[in-house]
C-alpha cells in the first residue's frame, strides 16, 4: 500500500482518490500521527500544506524511517520541506505562483516523468517558491516561473514536485502518480471493489466471530452499503435499526424499510417522529436543534438496541471525509456546524465500534455497493443531513411546518427525476424559510411562506456551486409547488456557491 502523510492541504483527500483510481490501495494519516512502518508499505506521499516551511509551527513530520529507505514523493509543501530542512532555501515568492503552468523542461528519462509531455499543462498553488536545492538534490522538470518545479535526491527514491498532480487542470497528473505507485514502487494494480469486499468480508468475520452486532441505518449510502457488507460476513448476527426522526423526506421511512427489508437484512424501524418534535418545539437556533437531533437519536437507538440481546459491537458506515472531518492536523479547526452523526453513539453505549468502510469515499463506496449488487436508485441517493428536514425548516420545528416541506421537497425531487436531472445534481432540496409574503389567488390576498429550492454540484460537499437548472424546469417546480402545497405562495432559487454560503441554510 501507498501511505499519504497529510499537512492539511485541502487536496489530499484528492490524492487518495487518484491513487485509488490507479487500484491500488492507499491510507491517508496525519503526517505526525501514523501507523509503524511496516513491509505492507511500498512508497509514501507528502501532502500540500497552508502552512509555510518557514513557519516557526510549520509541520515537521519525523521521516527517519521513510527518506531514502523507500519511494517518497513530496508534493507541494512536501517538496519545500524536503528541500529547506535538507540543505536549500524556500522563500516568499514575489509572485503568488497560483494557476495552470506549462512544463518547459522535463527529463523524460527520470522514471517520474516517463510518457510525459514536454509541455504538459500542470496546477500550480504556492505561496513560497524553492530558491535553492541541496547539492545533491536533481532538478527533473521545470516551468518558465519555477526552475525546481520537480527534483529528485540523488541516490534516493526521494522525489519532489512543486505542482499539484492530484488536480484535475494537471492534465498528466494521473500519469505521474502511476509512474510513482507502479513503476517506482511496485505496487499492484489489484485494488478493486471485489477484492475490497473479499478482504474485508474476511476481516470481519475473524474480528466479529459470533457476536451480535447493531448497526443504526439512515437510508443513505453509507450506511447501507455497511449493512450489506456487514450482512455479507455475519448475516443474522446483524440488527439494523432505522429511526424515523419526523423529519425524513414524503415517504421516505416506509420506502426505504422495504427496500432493505427486500435486500434480506433483519431492520426494526421505530417511529419516534413524536418524541423528536415535541424535544424541537420552540427551539429556533440551528445548532441547539441539531444537538436535540442528535441526543434524542441517541436515546432511541439505545432504548431500541439495549432489547437485543448480547451486542457487542456498534457498526457505522462512517465513510473517510467524516474521519477527517473530525480530526484535524493543527488543533481543532472552527467548527462551522456540529455534524453529529459521527459522534456521541459509541461512547453512551459503551460497545465496541466496527467501521468496515472507514477509508473509502464516497464514490468508493458507491462502487463497493455496486459490486453487491445493491441498486442504483439507491447508490445514486443524494447525501441527506443527518438532522433532516429539521435544518431546512428555519427557525422552530412543528409538524404542519414539516408537512408542507414535504410535499415541497417531493416536488421538487420527483421533478429532477422525472427531467433526468437527479444524476447530474449532487445534492438538492427545499428550505422553509420563516418569512411570509403577500400574494394573491384568485380574488384573495393571501399571507403565506417562502421556499427556496437548492441544487448544488459538488464532489465531497466541502465546496459546491449552485446547479444552472434549466428555467423551464424552474418554471414547472414553482408553478406546481405555489398550486399544490397549502401554505406556500412564493418560491425562490438559492444562486449562490460554498463558500461564502453553505449548503444548508442552517
Ligand atoms: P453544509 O451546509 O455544511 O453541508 O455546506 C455540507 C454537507 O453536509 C450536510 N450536512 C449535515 N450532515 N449532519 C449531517 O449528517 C448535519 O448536521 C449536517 N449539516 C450539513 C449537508 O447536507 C451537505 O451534504
Amino acid at each position: 500500500k501507498i501511505l499519504i502523510l497529510d499537512f492539511g492541504s485541502q487536496y489530499t483527500q484528492l490524492i487518495g482518490r487518484r491513487v485509488r483510481e490507479l487500484n491500488v490501495y492507499c491510507e491517508i494519516y496525519p503526517y505526525n500521527h501514523y501507523p509503524t512502518i511496516d513491509e505492507s508499505v511500498k512508497g509514501v506521499i507528502l501532502s500540500g500544506s497552508p502552512f509555510s516551511v518557514r513557519d516557526a509551527d510549520a509541520p515537521k513530520p519525523d521521516l527517519s524511517l521513510i527518506k531514502g529507505k523507500m519511494p517518497l514523493l513530496g508534493v507541494c509543501y512536501g517538496a519545500q520541506y524536503l528541500s529547506h530542512y535538507f540543505g536549500g532555501e524556500v522563500a516568499p515568492s514575489n509572485s503568488r505562483e497560483y494557476g495552470r503552468a506549462n512544463l518547459g523542461f522535463v527529463d523524460n528519462s527520470n522514471p517520474l516523468f516517463k510518457n510525459i509531455g514536454q509541455h504538459s499543462q500542470v496546477w500550480m498553488s504556492h505561496g513560497d517558491t524553492i530558491v535553492r536545492i541541496p547539492e545533491n538534490y536533481k532538478v527533473i522538470a521545470s516551468t518558465a516561473d519555477v526552475e525546481y518545479a520537480a527534483y529528485q535526491i540523488e541516490g534516493e527514491e526521494t522525489f519532489a514536485i512543486q505542482f499539484h498532480p492530484e488536480v484535475y487542470h494537471t492534465t498528466e497528473g494521473t500519469q505521474l502518480l502511476q509512474n510513482f505507485v507502479v513503476d517506482i514502487c511496485g505496487c499492484k494494480q489489484d485494488w478493486t471493489p471485489a477484492s475490497f469486499i473479499e478482504t474485508t468480508v474476511k476481516e470481519l468475520k475473524a474480528k466479529l466471530g459470533n457476536d451480535r452486532v447493531v448497526l443504526g441505518l439512515s437510508g443513505g449510502v453509507d450506511s447501507s452499503v455497511a449493512a450489506v457488507l456487514l450482512h455479507r460476513a455475519i448475516s443474522k448476527n446483524l440488527t439494523c435499526i432505522f429511526v424515523d426522526n419526523g423529519l425524513l423526506r414524503k415517504d421516505e421511512f416506509q420506502q426505504v424499510l422495504d427496500s432493505y427489508q427486500h435486500m434480506g437484512l433483519n431492520v426494526i424501524g421505530v417511529d419516534a417522529s413524536q418524541k423528536f418534535w415535541d424535544d424541537l418545539a420552540g427551539v429556533r437556533e440551528p445548532e441547539a436543534k441539531r444537538k436535540i437531533i442528535g441526543r434524542d437519536f441517541i436515546e432511541v437507538f439505545d432504548v431500541e438496541a439495549h432489547k437485543i440481546k448480547d451486542v457487542k459491537w456498534l457498526a457505522q458506515g462512517t465513510i473517510y471525509p467524516d474521519v477527517i472531518e473530525s480530526v484535524s492536523v493543527n488543533g481543532p479547526s472552527a467548527t462551522i456546524k456540529s455534524h453529529h452523526n459521527v459522534g456521541g453513539l459509541p461512547e453512551k453505549m459503551n460497545l465496541k465500534v466496527v467501521e468496515p468502510l472507514k477509508l473509502l469515499f464516497k464514490d468508493e463506496v458507491r462502487r463497493v455497493g455496486k459490486a453487491l449488487d445493491m441498486k442504483p436508485e439507491l447508490l445514486g441517493r443524494h447525501p441527506f443531513p443527518g438532522p433532516g428536514l429539521g435544518i431546512r425548516i428555519l427557525s422552530d420545528v412543528t409538524p404542519e411546518k414539516v408537512r408542507v416541506l414535504q410535499e415541497a421537497d417531493a416536488i421538487f425531487i420527483n421533478g429532477l427525476k422525472e427531467w433526468g436531472l437527479y444524476d447530474k445534481v449532487w445534492q438538492a432540496g427545499v428550505m422553509l424559510l420563516p418569512v411570509q409574503s403577500v400574494g394573491v389567488m384568485g380574488d384573495e390576498r393571501t399571507y403565506e411562506n417562502v421556499v427556496a429550492l437548492r441544487a448544488v454540484a459538488s464532489t465531497d460537499g466541502m465546496t459546491a456551486d449552485w446547479v444552472h437548472l434549466p428555467y423551464e424546469f424552474l418554471a414547472k417546480m414553482s408553478n406546481e409547488i405555489i398550486n399544490k402545497v397549502r401554505g406556500i405562495n412564493r418560491v425562490v432559487y438559492d444562486i449562490s456557491s460554498k463558500p461564502p454560503a453553505t449548503i444548508e441554510w442552517e
